[in-house]
Formats: structure tokens, C-alpha cells, sequence
């Protein structure tokens, strides 16, 4: 099967890339990346010989329409991800998230290949935090972030180029992954390469919000399981039942570090800031058998923090501009 992996040189991209080889040696792999400032082609360094890696944007037509010509299934996972960074320039959020996947989804009707819309949860809006509800598959959109509303748009052209067109295409939308990999403006490996550095953690806020955190090897075998079993002109909604809110977790970091359990600093709050994810991931696992492996979150963490001690030579490049960033809008 030749599968082209799009934005493979990213967080959740380079991880898939690392499990397909890992575990399906029938795959050929080309990845598909812009290596935009969240892209890093190290991330891909140990199976750099059993891949193809051809860097370019998804937006770029006659680029995408080569390589889909080549290919029997694409994983799209490329994107502009971090709403942060949306709120301070929208552009090319609506260019590669809108844009690009329209190109994409042209170039898979013409060639008749199988497509995976990879998507978030946060095209749901959020939850409040007494409320007992999940998002499902039925949860009317609702996106608050100029990412998300990009995000948003892009499932809607996926579900109206399978419906109108007869794209064989599947989505997902996941809630907040961790793990190795993951570019040090999010929060977790923000704050785990703070305290690596002796710097006190920042939260938004009162820190109340929640997220649902999934490891990323659990949401890159959900999507396996999607490309095997999943049934064209479906959405899957993944998650392993992680909710947690961002205090919690802080201090969960501090005491891994074994730092005072007040030794953080309440910053500027994002503006628009989703109150709580959570996802119902009933469908995924009935019909298509799918279970989360890491299960255990604290041991996750620790298996995280490790991680990026050990590969400083990863992010150090990018840790004084990412909290220069911040310092600019006071976070
Ligand atoms: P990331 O920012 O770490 O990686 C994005 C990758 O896409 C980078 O390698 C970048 O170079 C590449 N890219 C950006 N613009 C491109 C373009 N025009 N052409 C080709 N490549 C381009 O993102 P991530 O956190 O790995 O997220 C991957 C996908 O998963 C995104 O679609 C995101 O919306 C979705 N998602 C992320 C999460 C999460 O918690 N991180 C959760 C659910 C869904
Ligand atoms: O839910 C899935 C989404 O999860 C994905 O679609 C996005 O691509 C991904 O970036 C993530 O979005 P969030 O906005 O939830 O993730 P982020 O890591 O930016 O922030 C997580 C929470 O932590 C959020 O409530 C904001 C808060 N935060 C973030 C940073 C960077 C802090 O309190 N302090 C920080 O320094």
C-alpha cells in the first residue's frame, strides 16, 4: 500500500511516520511537508532510509496532484496548528488549513484515492465544566479559534467532496495528544522545557480549563484502525477518557521535578479560551475495536518529561524565540 502522509514531519505526523514503519512493513511511505517553523525533518531521522521525504506545500497543485497520482491512500495531517498563533495572524491558517486541503481533496477525487481527514475536537466549541456531556459525532459545530474555524472548514469540504463526489474519505477529530516530538510553543512540552530550564511554569488563566489528553501513540493506532475498518463518509471521534485541567496538570509537572507545588505563575489569559473538551469515543471503540494503550497519564508525563530531557539538541534551537513570543503578549 502506498500511503502519502502529509505535514509527516510535525508532532502527530513524525509519530504516525514512526508506528506505519514500526509496524506495517507492507506500507511504502512518502511524506508530504512544507517544513514550516512546527515542521522538523529530525523528527524523522531513524527511518529516514525506509521513506520517502519530499518537502512542499499542500497547497502547491501540481505538486499534490504528482504525488497523489502515486498513491493509494492519503493521511492528512498537515496543518497550522496552534491557536495561539492564530489569534496573532489568521493568514495562514485559512491558507494551508482551507486552501490546502481543497487541493488535496481535488487531487484524491481526480485519482480515485482514499483519503483521511486528520481534525480536532475543537470544531465543536467547548463544554462547560459541570456540564456531564461529551462531544459525539451528532455535536452541531461551534469553533471559537480562527484555527479551529479553519479546522472546522475543512472537515465541511471533506464531508461535501465524499458526499458530492464520492471521495472515498474518512475524518477524525481528536482531543489534545502528548508525547515525544511536540513543538515546545504547546503547552506541556512548554512547560517541561521551563522547568528543565529553571523557569516557573505559566498558566492562562486560573488554570481551570480542561483538556481531554490522549497519548500520541493512542491516537495514531485510532487511526489505523479508521484506515482498516473505518467506513467511507464517516466521521470517528478519538479520546481516552484524559480530562484533567491545566492546574492539575502543572502540578503534576512540579511534582515530577519535584518542585514546590505552588512554584508556578498565572499569565494573561487567550482570549476566546475554550472552557472543556471531552470527547465520547463510543463509535471508534464498538465498531472498530480501537482501546487506548496509555492509559495511565502520570506515567505518561514522566515518559514525556524524560523524553525531552534527553533531547535537548531537538528544541533547544527554538526555546528563546518561543518564550520571546510569549513575553510579547504578556504569556
Ligand atoms: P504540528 O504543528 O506539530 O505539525 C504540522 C506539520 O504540518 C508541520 O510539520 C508543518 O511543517 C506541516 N505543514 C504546515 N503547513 C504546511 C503546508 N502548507 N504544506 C505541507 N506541510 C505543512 O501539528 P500537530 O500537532 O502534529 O497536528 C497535526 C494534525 O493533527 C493537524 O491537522 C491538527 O489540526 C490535528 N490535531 C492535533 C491535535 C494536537 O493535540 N496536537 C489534536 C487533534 C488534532
Ligand atoms: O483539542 C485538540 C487541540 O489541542 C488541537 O487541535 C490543537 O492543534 C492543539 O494545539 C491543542 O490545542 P490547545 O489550544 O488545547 O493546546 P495548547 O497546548 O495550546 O494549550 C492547552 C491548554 O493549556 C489550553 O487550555 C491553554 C493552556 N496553556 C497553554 C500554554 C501554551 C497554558 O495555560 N499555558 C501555556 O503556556
Amino acid at each position: 500500500m502506498r500511503v502519502l502522509i502529509t505535514g509527516g514531519a510535525g508532532f502527530i505526523g513524525s509519530n504516525f511516520v514512526h508506528q506505519t514503519v514500526r509496524e506495517r512493513p507492507d506500507v511504502q511511505v512518502t511524506v508530504l511537508d512544507a517544513l514550516t517553523y512546527a515542521g522538523d525533518e529530525t523528527s524523522l531521522a531513524g527511518v529516514s532510509e525506509e521513506i520517502r521525504f519530499v518537502e512542499g506545500s499542500i497547497a502547491d497543485t501540481a505538486l499534490v496532484d504528482r504525488l497523489a497520482a502515486d498513491s493509494d491512500v492519503v493521511v492528512h495531517f498537515a496543518a497550522e496548528s496552534h491557536n495561539d498563533n492564530s489569534l496573532n495572524d489568521p493568514s495562514p491558517f485559512v491558507q494551508t488549513n482551507l486552501i490546502g486541503t481543497f487541493t488535496l481533496l481535488e487531487a484524491v477525487r481526480k485519482h480515485g484515492v482514499r483519503f483521511h481527514h486528520i481534525s480536532t475536537d475543537e470544531v465543536y466549541g467547548d463544554l462547560e465544566l459541570d456540564d456531564p456531556a461529551k462531544f459525539t459525532p451528532e455535536t452541531p459545530y461551534n469553533p471559537s479559534s480562527p484555527y479551529s474555524s479553519t479546522k472546522a472548514g475543512s472537515d465541511l469540504l471533506v464531508r461535501a467532496w465524499a458526499r458530492s463526489f464520492g471521495v472515498e474519505a474518512t475524518i477524525s477529530n481528536c482531543s489534545n495528544n502528548y508525547g515525544p516530538y511536540q513543538h515546545i510553543e504547546k503547552f506541556i512540552p512548554r512547560q517541561i522545557t521551563n522547568l528543565i530550564d529553571g523557569i516557573r511554569p505559566r498558566l492562562y488563566g486560573a488554570g481551570l480549563n480542561v483538556r481531554d489528553w490522549i497519548h500520541v501513540e493512542d491516537h495514531n493506532s485510532a487511526v489505523w484502525s479508521i484506515l482498516d475498518g473505518g467506513r467511507p463518509g464517516e466521521t470517528y471521534l478519538i479520546g481516552a477518557d484524559g480530562e484533567t485541567n491545566n492546574l492539575d496538570v502543572v502540578r503534576t509537572l512540579l511534582e515530577i521535578f519535584e518542585r514546590d507545588a505552588d512554584d508556578f505563575d498565572h499569565v494573561a489569559d487567550r482570549p476566546g479560551h475554550d472552557l472543556r473538551y471531552a470527547i465520547d469515543a463510543t463509535k471508534l471503540r464498538d465498531e472498530l475495536g480501537w482501546s487506548p494503550r496509555y492509559t495511565d497519564f502520570r506515567a505518561g508525563l514522566e515518559a514525556t518529561v524524560q523524553w525531552y530531557r534527553d533531547n535537548e539538541a531537538w528544541w533547544r534551537p527554538h526555546k528563546a524565540a518561543v518564550e520571546a513570543k510569549y513575553a510579547a503578549t504578556g504569556q
